[in-house]
C-alpha cells in the first residue's frame, strides 16, 4: 500500500506530467516506443540477420523444423503470399496451412501508415492449389473462437502474424495462448511498427508471463523477426 507521502509525490508528478504534456500525442508516443524498439534491436545484435523475410523463413525451418511437419496460422493473408512461401518450404504431406483473413482488408487504420480497407482483395481468398492449405474467412475476432473449439494441434505450431494492428495481434496472442507451448514458433511480419505488433508483444509476454526467445531478423531495423517460445 501506498504511504502518505508515496501518494503525494505521485499526485505531484500526475500533475506536473499533465502541465507538461496537457495532450496525448500519437507522435510522442510513437517516438518513445521507438526508442524501446531500438534498445531491443541492440540487445539482439548478436541474431541471426537476414535481407529478406523469405530468408528468416528457411533459415528457422532448416534449423528448428527441417523435415517434420507442422501446423501453420497464418494471421493477414491478403493474396497469400507468405502462405505460398511457407507450404513451398515446407513440403510435409502432414502439414496443414491455415489463413485467417476478411479479405477485405484492415479493419481499422494502421496508425499513420494505412487506412481502414487498405490490403483489400474483394472479399476473395487466394487460389491456392495445395490440399494442405485452408482459409477461415472472417474477422479474426469472430472467428478464431470457432476454429478453436475443433482445432486439435498434431504438430509443432507456427504462428505468423501478419495482420499489422495492435489489436488483432494481442487477440491472436492471447487466443493462442493456451496452445503456444514451449517449442512453438511465432513470426512477426511488421514486428518494429512500435504502437502495434511491438506493443502487443510486450504487453502479451508481461501479461501472461511468456518467454520469446528472439531467433532471427529482417536487417531493415527489424521489419520482421522470429521467436521460439521457451
Ligand atoms: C499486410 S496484409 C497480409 C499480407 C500477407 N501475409 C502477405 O505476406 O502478402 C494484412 C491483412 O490482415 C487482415 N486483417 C487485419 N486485421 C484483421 C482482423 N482483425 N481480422 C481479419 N483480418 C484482418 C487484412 O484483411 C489484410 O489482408
Amino acid at each position: 500500500m501506498l504511504g502518505m507521502d508515496d501518494a503525494r509525490s505521485g499526485a505531484v508528478l500526475k500533475r506536473l506530467s499533465a502541465m507538461v504534456v496537457p495532450r496525448y500525442s500519437l507522435l510522442l508516443d510513437q517516438v518513445l516506443t521507438n526508442a524501446r524498439v531500438s534498445a531491443w534491436i541492440k540487445r539482439h545484435a548478436g541474431i541471426p540477420t537476414f535481407r529478406q523475410r523469405e530468408e528468416l523463413f528457411a533459415f528457422v525451418h532448416n534449423e528448428f523444423i527441417r523435415d517434420e511437419p507442422i501446423d501453420y496460422l497464418e494471421f493477414g493473408v491478403m493474396h497469400g503470399e507468405s502462405m505460398r512461401t511457407w507450404a513451398n518450404l515446407n513440403r510435409h504431406p502432414e502439414s496443414r496451412f491455415f489463413g485467417f483473413d476478411t479479405f477485405n482488408g484492415l479493419p481499422e487504420a494502421w496508425g499513420w501508415v494505412a487506412p481502414a480497407g487498405a490490403f483489400s482483395c474483394d472479399g476473395r481468398a487466394p487460389d491456392i492449389d495445395d490440399g494442405r492449405v485452408s482459409f477461415v474467412k472472417g474477422l479474426f475476432q469472430e472467428s478464431l473462437p470457432g476454429f478453436l473449439q475443433t482445432f486439435h494441434p498434431r504438430s509443432r505450431l507456427v504462428i505468423h502474424h501478419d495482420a499489422d494492428l495492435y489489436s488483432a495481434t494481442l487477440y491472436c496472442l492471447t487466443m493462442l495462448h493456451g496452445l503456444s507451448v514451449p517449442g512453438s514458433l511465432h513470426f512477426f511480419d511488421e514486428f518494429s511498427s512500435p504502437l502495434h505488433e511491438f506493443r502487443a508483444i510486450e504487453d502479451y509476454c508481461s501479461s501472461y508471463r511468456s518467454r520469446f526467445r528472439a531467433l532471427g531478423m529482417t536487417g531493415n531495423f527489424a521489419q520482421q523477426a522470429a521467436f521460439l517460445v521457451e
